[in-house]
């Protein structure tokens, strides 16, 4: 038993370092081939084409194929070897318009559907046999159309008085996907009202709509100065993309023009001279029922 002991270890020892010599063999050929560069634009513009390319580096190694795929499905093949080096293949969610190859690169361009959707694109260079390595490396691009302009606000009066009403409207430009609002007043989110919803325009070509949404809001009893309204433009996509405009609106000081009048319970603002007209209505009606 004392004996078998220090052979065993010895024996695993020689084992280990077996395995550890086969390690650093492996690794050593496996360094022979690799991808050097992947480039998958982060977005794509469904009117138009997207290029994406993968640069490798075989060193010694035999190439055998490139593939190119959209999340799991082969887009693209290429094999130096056969006869037709280069085939393509339509997948849902895009169309491959061509690709071409060159010694330790290849470029694929494809058309994607105009719809905002997130897809992993996966270049992957093999080795010829016997020992048929595999180089890979993904990355993801989104369908996106950029608006090309800032949000317009329309309807913002140069001059408000406290407690006034207003009636704004916010347009952006066409965008895919169409782009939410959201309304600041002095920074303050202003929550919407089931008819203040963003609305969508028909579609363009590429699937791009423009977008708008109203805000109807209360200049604040409190508000003296300035008064800064904002509408933020966003794209709902990985990072988010947002585009803003903002307006600033004159308040009345002069709050003593302003009288609080009662109206069947609900409660609402007019200035003096609309009091007077009221005043003289009632006047004229009097005098009228005589
Ligand atoms: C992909 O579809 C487009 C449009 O239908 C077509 O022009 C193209 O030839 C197709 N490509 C392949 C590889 O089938
Ligand atoms: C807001 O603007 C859009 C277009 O920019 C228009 O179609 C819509 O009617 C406007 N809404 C109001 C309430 O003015």
């Amino acid at each position: 038993m004392n004996e078998r002991m220090p052979l065993s270890i010895k024996g695993l020892y020689k084992n280990v370092k077996m395995m550890f010599l086969l390690l650093i063999t492996l690794c050593v050929a496996t360094a022979g081939h690799e991808i050097t560069q992947l480039k998958v634009p982060l977005h794509a513009d469904p009117r138009r084409a997207a290029e994406l390319s993968c640069h490798f580096r075989m060193d010694d190694q035999k190439l055998h194929s490139v593939k190119w795929y959209r999340d799991l499905h082969e887009i693209f093949r290429y094999n130096p070897s056969q006869k037709t080096q280069i085939r393509l293949f339509n997948v849902t969610g895009v169309m491959v318009q061509g690709g071409s190859c060159e010694q330790e690169s290849c470029v694929v361009r494809v058309m994607p559907l105009p719809q905002a959707t997130r897809a992993a694109y996966t270049c992957e260079v093999s080795t010829e046999g016997p020992m048929f390595q595999i180089a890979r490396q993904t990355k993801h691009m989104t369908v996106v159309a950029m608006p090309d302009k800032d949000p317009v606000i329309s309807g913002a009066p140069n001059l408000v008085r406290p407690g006034e009403q207003m009636l704004l409207n916010c347009t952006t430009d066409y965008s895919l996907p169409p782009a939410d609002i959201n309304w600041y007043i002095d920074d303050e989110i202003q929550k919407p009202e089931a008819w203040q919803r963003t609305e969508l325009s028909a579609p363009l070509a590429g699937g791009l709509r423009a977008s708008w949404r109203v805000l109807r809001a209360r200049v604040p009893a409190a508000t003296s100065g300035a008064l800064r309204v904002r509408c933020e433009a966003v794209l709902q996509v990985d990072p988010p993309v947002l585009r803003d405009v903002s307006a600033t609106l004159t308040v009345h000081s002069r709050t003593q023009l302003s009288k609080y009048v009662s109206n069947k319970g609900g409660k609402v603002y007019v200035n003096a001279n609309a009091v007077v007209a009221v005043w003289v209505f009632t006047v004229i009606s009097r005098f009228m029922s005589l």
